[in-house]
């Protein structure tokens, strides 16, 4: 029976959540993570709208029942250009609410009036203190392996880093696509770990009908840092966040940067370039642990079988002392 801060405060059985992912991340998906024991996170990025929002409840409560509990995960730095975003979710009294990417100060509140759990993920100890000070309940340290839009440090260091250096409950993201990972994390002081990759092989995941097969294909050193994607898709992230995605035809013609700067095309010749509906130029955010990915698998069995291995790996760790 796993008891840390993440299944108490959310009375679930798993130290689990599914990762909020934009464009992958629906109530099929969120309800299946939530019948495994785990809770999934509904991922509403910067273009999801309320009638979206809508559409992935009535997807969810046939999943999960209508008594499933809500969780979603929204990008703090473009809420203020869209409240309704934000209205419509804390309309349904989500158990958790993650506003991850800026400074959640203005949103925290709200969401806690709502009696939602708030997390944000961070990149950086600076960010741990912008969170810190808005009155967030977790934080989770995502480092940048992970898939999807994320920051420079990795995971490992970034973790540490975190733990030394708050009193808050830690959750930890990015490259935990096994029990091995997940006990790994649990054992170094997290309280729980966001699953997003190792998810997104499964049949309950939206998107374009190319994500899974490359996915499949894609191993560890197959992604990349780069904003060539949200040029080519005019989404506007403020630079200190790229998004790590599996490599194809695109990146190779316009990631020409080390991941460091923004790469060099401008936004009207990358956007011209780029049509989603082609499997070697759309995108499929993912991060390192797509070399962990090798078999279209049902999320609940992914959930299972990493909480049953990580189980299986802290019993027997304490072996390691005499
Ligand atoms: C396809 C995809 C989309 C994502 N979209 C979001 C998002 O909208 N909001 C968010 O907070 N995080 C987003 N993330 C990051 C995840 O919440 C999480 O940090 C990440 O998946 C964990 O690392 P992993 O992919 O190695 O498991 C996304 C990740 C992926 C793979």
């Amino acid at each position: 029976m796993w008891n840390t801060w993440l299944t108490r405060s959310l009375d679930i059985d798993l130290p689990i959540l599914g990762a909020p992912m934009g464009g992958r991340a629906g109530g099929e998906l969120a309800g299946q993570v939530t019948a495994a024991g785990g809770l999934g996170m509904i991922g509403a990025a910067r273009y999801a709208t309320p009638e979206w929002i809508d559409e992935q409840l009535r997807v969810i409560r046939a999943a999960a029942g209508e008594s499933a509990p809500l969780a979603f995960g929204l990008q703090t730095w473009s809420l203020a250009e869209s409240p309704e975003l934000l209205d419509s979710v804390l309309a349904e009294a989500p158990k958790l609410v993650s506003l991850s990417f800026g400074d959640p100060a203005p949103f925290v509140q709200r969401c806690k009036d709502a009696g939602a759990v708030v997390i944000s993920q961070i990149n950086s100890v600076d960010d741990l203190r912008e969170v810190e000070a808005a009155g967030v309940d977790a934080v989770v340290a995502q480092g940048g392996e992970a898939g999807g839009h994320t920051g420079r440090i990795a995971t490992l260091p970034l973790l540490q880093e975190v733990l030394r250096a708050t009193e808050l409950p830690v959750l930890a993201a990015g490259g935990i696509g096994t029990g091995a990972g997940l006990a790994a994390v649990l054992a170094a002081g997290a309280q729980g770990a966001l699953i997003g990759t190792a998810l997104l092989a499964s049949p309950e995941t939206v998107g374009p009908d190319y994500a899974i097969p490359a996915l499949l294909k894609a191993r560890s050193a197959d992604t990349v840092y780069t904003d060539v994607f949200d040029k080519a898709r005019h989404q506007p992230w403020p630079t200190r966040w790229f998004g790590r995605a599996l490599t194809n035809d695109f990146t190779a013609r316009w990631h020409d940067g080390d991941g460091a700067v923004p790469s060099s095309g401008t936004e009207e010749a990358v956007s011209a370039a780029y049509d989603g509906t082609m499997p070697e130029v759309g995108v499929v955010y993912a991060g390192q642990a797509a070399g962990l990915v090798d078999a279209v698998r049902p999320a609940r069995e992914v959930v299972e079988s990493i909480a049953a291995d990580a189980e299986a790996r802290l019993r027997a760790v304490a072996g390691v002392l005499d």
